[in-house]
């Protein structure tokens, strides 16, 4: 089969359905499930998901490489993640290894909408769950149904890797012991309302603060931060309620291993932002997107990178980490699953 007709240089971070998906119920303590064409989800008007948001889902992404084969990345790590989410919402968890499984069977089910090598795009993978029967008291639901559609991409943010600018925000994403460290929907709702507010004034996202304190750095809507010091250390934020991005950690492998880096996993204070040289925002969607300039409450802190291209650290790490995605470097063990 060929690929399908689409302009993959122009597409940008929305939904484009493709042939099949992947679907799953829970129902009497077991999951059945399989492909199928069928792109909507018919469910009671109670259902736990409409009443009281049970739901989480998971992103990772499918890449053609350089030698034309289909891979995907860790994907054992989103499975292990997904488990968390459910335990923490009370949701049954699909297990691990059929997570994958599944992941690549949709893949290969759509392989002709996995965007060619060098196009600029990548086939979005979003794994969710959600509870599906009806719940009137605030309870979890009895019954689940765990998807998986697939869907192509170009870059997250428009202007792809040229930085970004966001502000520092007054609201809160994720309270001290609350659901910040998995990938819950309702995360998601509750920052509707601040990132529209962000792009209304003239912002690319909001850097949210630890709400105990405000004063220091934890992470974006959709991505996690990375900071390059004026000695070249890479320093990562550390707190209980960030999601541990896969794309961070794994780029704190590629700091350590491939570049010979320093890094640094510790609390970040907003007042320490300008001794930095470089910022990014990591993640599935968002690859390494440099950050220009932070707004914070009338200052703005410009780092020395400026606002035309990536500083040359976040630059390495980023053409490392997307050459082991697309196959140009050799990967470390168990982190490309192949495809086809
Ligand atoms: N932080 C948040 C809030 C996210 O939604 C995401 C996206 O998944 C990330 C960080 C990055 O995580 P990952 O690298 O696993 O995609
Ligand atoms: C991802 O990077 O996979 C996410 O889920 C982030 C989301 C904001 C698109």
């Amino acid at each position: 089969m060929a690929k399908k007709n689409i302009d993959w240089g122009s597409i940008g971070f929305s939904y484009i359905p493709t042939d099949k998906r992947y679907v799953a119920n829970f129902k009497d303590g077991k999951w059945e499930g399989g492909l199928t064409s069928d792109p909507n989800v018919v469910i009671n008007e109670c259902a736990g998901v409409l009443q009281y948001s049970q739901s989480c889902f998971e992103g990772l992404k499918a890449y053609t490489t350089e030698d034309g084969r289909t891979v995907c990345f860790r994907p054992d790590l989103n499975a292990a993640r997904m488990k968390s989410s459910c335990e923490r919402l009370k949701m049954p968890v699909f297990p691990e290894d059929k997570f994958v499984e599944a992941v690549k069977e949709v893949v290969k089910a759509n392989i002709d909408y996995v965007p060619p090598y060098g196009s600029g795009a990548t086939l979005y993978i979003r794994p969710y769950m959600f509870g599906s029967n009806p719940v009137i008291g605030v309870k979890p639901a009895d019954e689940y149904q765990f998807r998986i559609f697939v869907t192509p991409v170009g870059p997250y943010f428009k202007g792809g890797a040229k930085p970004i600018t966001i502000r520092v925000t007054d609201l809160d994403r994720a309270a001290p012991r609350g659901t910040g460290h998995i990938k819950a929907g309702l995360n998601y709702a509750m920052s509707l309302y601040n990132i529209v507010d962000a792009h209304e004034n003239g912002f690319d996202e909001n850097l949210y603060v630890d709400p105990a304190t405000r004063t220091k750095v934890e992470e974006t809507g959709g991505a996690n931060c990375i900071f390059v010091d004026k000695n070249g250390t890479v320093v990562v934020p550390k707190s209980p309620s960030i999601l541990p991005s896969i794309t961070r950690r794994s780029l704190v492998t590629v700091a350590k291993d491939y570049l010979g880096l320093n890094v640094e996993e510790r609390e970040v204070y907003l007042s320490e932002l300008s001794d930095f040289a470089e910022m990014g925002l990591c993640g599935t969607a968002a690859v390494i997107s440099p950050i220009g300039k932070v707004y914070d409450h009338g200052k703005e802190i410009c780092f020395p990178s400026g606002m035309d291209e990536m500083g040359p650290t976040i630059k390495k790490l980023y053409d490392t980490l997307t050459g082991i995605q697309m196959g140009r470097i050799e990967a470390p063990e168990g982190w490309i699953v192949e495809i086809k």
